[in-house]
């Protein structure tokens, strides 16, 4: 603790508030069977967008916009292009994998009462960007970086987040009338839940288990890992840490004063 603390950088938040943000980081779940009616008051719900809308973008592009679906009718639309994509996909898997990727649920957009679709208008500021003269692909990583604010906000709020990404894109377009010219980044099912597992559901379901972090870190050149390196061994320990976070979540709240020092 005292080493961490002579490691704290005076711009550092304070150690209650950094937990809270390595604890929302860590228990954020994508939720897919859990949602309850509950409404989303909109100061919250305005909380969580205005979190997206401050997240990094190329040449501060910002090209999204936030598309809330509260409509049962548009929520079907969107629903049954799903399904149609949702049964092409099973095709794709072979054996028991197809067996068991039609076990899975992987998707909440009738349960959660508040649908949020981000877009990215790839042409907000015309052609030539700052950031993006060489990598087009840059403004949709931005969107996508809203999408993972709004992710975390909402965590903190206790708002449980499904990303659906199972659709041809035509047919979540129509649904939702977007636009050509518009790419519709993320449909995000949104509410309050029952609970928040410890585990991504793929995982606890044998889908594919979490990758050992120190086997994803190079040095200076891809391919080139050194298990020698001082920063493997906090790798590990923090992994562990990580998953211990996100497993005491399951049973107390995100903030509060339980989570000082
Ligand atoms: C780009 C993207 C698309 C995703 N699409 C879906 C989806 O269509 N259906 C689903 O159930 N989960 C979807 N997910 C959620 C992932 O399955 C989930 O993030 C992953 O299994 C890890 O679980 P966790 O988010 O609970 O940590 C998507 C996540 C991302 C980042």
């Amino acid at each position: 603790m005292k080493a961490e603390q002579a490691n704290q950088d005076i711009h550092a938040f304070t150690a209650e508030a950094r937990e809270a943000i390595y604890q929302t980081i860590f228990s954020r779940r994508d939720v897919r069977g859990q949602f309850l009616p509950k409404a989303v008051p909109d100061e919250v719900l305005s909380r969580i967008i205005t979190a997206a809308h401050y997240a990094p973008s190329v040449g501060f592009m910002q090209p999204w916009n936030f598309l809330v679906v509260r409509s049962g009718e548009i929520k079907r639309k969107v629903h049954a292009a799903f399904a149609d994509a949702h049964a092409e996909a099973a095709e794709m898997f072979e054996g028991d994998k197809r067996a068991t990727y039609k076990t899975l649920k992987l998707e909440g957009i009738l349960e959660s009462p508040v649908g949020i679709c981000i877009t990215c208008d790839r042409e907000r500021t015309g052609p030539v960007v700052v950031g993006r003269t060489h990598m087009k692909t840059m403004d949709l990583y931005s969107s996508v970086c809203a999408v993972q604010n709004l992710w975390l906000a909402a965590r903190a709020e206790g708002l449980g987040v499904g990303w659906v990404s199972i659709f041809n894109q035509s047919a979540l377009q129509e649904a939702l009338g977007i636009p050509k010219g518009i790419t519709p980044i993320a449909y995000l099912c949104v509410g309050y839940v029952s609970h928040f597992y410890a585990k991504p559901e793929l995982e606890a379901a044998g889908w594919l288990p979490r990758l050992p972090i120190e086997e994803l870190v190079y040095f200076d050149q891809w391919g080139q890992s050194d298990e020698q390196q001082p920063l493997i061994g906090q790798l590990i320990k923090h992994q562990a840490a990580a998953q211990a976070a996100a497993n005491a979540a399951l049973h107390q709240p995100v903030t509060g004063k339980q989570h000082g020092g």
